[in-house]
């Protein structure tokens, strides 16, 4: 359902690689919305062309950029604003990628080369892209910019490694900007903290399977899709939420205040021979 709640909003979405990708369902949102959008993601990325069928579904252009690629980053933000006919009102930051978690590196056994890479990937590319932005003041006045993040930023799950360092950044970043660029434009910046999503990204964290099942059981809502996440997106895009910023905002159906579960507690007892 529409409600025209992005009618002559532009912006740049960062991160659609495929179908289930969080980015992907919010390019699709955005687009029932009446927003106009330039996609883009990292050139490697791209050559499994599935992008494509994104751009033509909600006719858009696409240019590549590697996140952590200042030259990429310029480039991407000066031809937005060419192709879209002016300054932004939106921007998605939907970008993750540990290779210590891809390659199985313990959090205590790191290779710091492969936590560098990750921490500019995941993290100082968000401050990358609002630093490009802030210079070419490439955003309209009450703009909305927003980027992903996980729980494991604030409390410990041991098998998403060095990726909660990196939502931690990536979750301070977000306020420390917010404020410069609410003070200055008038924008507003915030982070969502999105339930465990079954992605390219999410299902490559050890032990994916047993995270998504043990979170659904201990959320009173279950968890968010990812389609519930391009929901919320849309919202904190809109004119609606003016005045929210430099906030980290849960959509995870309860979980994060949630101590324990009944369910989880009767499969614990269970499993423990209390029946
Ligand atoms: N899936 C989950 O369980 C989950 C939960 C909470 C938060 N998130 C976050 O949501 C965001 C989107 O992830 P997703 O789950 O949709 O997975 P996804 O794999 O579909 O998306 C990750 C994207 O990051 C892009 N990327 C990687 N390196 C890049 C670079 N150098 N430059 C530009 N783009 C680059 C990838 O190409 C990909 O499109 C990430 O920040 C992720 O950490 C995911």
């Amino acid at each position: 359902m529409s409600y025209n709640l992005l009618k002559g909003k532009r912006g740049i979405i960062f991160g659609a690689l495929d179908p289930n990708s969080i980015a992907w369902k919010t390019a699709e949102r955005v687009h029932e919305e009446g927003g106009t959008f330039v996609l883009t993601n990292a050139p490697i990325a791209m050559r499994m062309g599935q992008i494509n069928d994104l751009a033509e579904k909600t006719g858009s252009q696409i240019i590549p950029a590697d996140a952590t690629s200042l030259e990429d980053l310029e480039n991407l933000v000066t031809k937005a604003q060419e192709i879209l006919g002016g300054k932004l009102d939106f921007v998605l930051h939907s970008i993750g990628m540990s290779i210590n978690v891809r390659k199985g590196r313990a959090y205590t056994d790191q290779k710091y080369d492969w936590t560098q890479k990750g921490t500019d990937v995941s993290a100082m590319s968000f401050h990358k892209v609002m630093q490009t932005l802030y210079k070419q003041d490439a955003m309209n006045e009450w703009g909305s910019i927003v980027a992903l993040t996980y729980m494991a930023a604030q409390r410990v799950f041991p098998d998403y490694n060095d990726m909660a360092d990196n939502k931690a950044y990536l979750e301070s970043i977000a306020r420390s900007f917010g404020y410069f660029y609410g003070k200055e434009k008038n924008v507003r910046v915030n982070t969502i903290s999105q339930s465990p999503t079954p992605t390219t990204a999410g299902q490559g964290v050890k032990g994916f399977d047993g995270f998504i099942a043990y979170a659904e059981k201990m959320s009173p809502l279950g968890n968010a899709t990812a389609q519930d996440c391009a929901d919320y997106t849309i919202t904190l895009f809109s004119d609606l939420t003016k005045r929210v910023t430099m906030q980290n905002l849960y959509n995870d159906g309860g979980f994060s205040n949630t101590g324990v579960s009944n369910e989880v507690m009767e499969a614990f007892m269970k499993a423990e021979g209390h029946e």
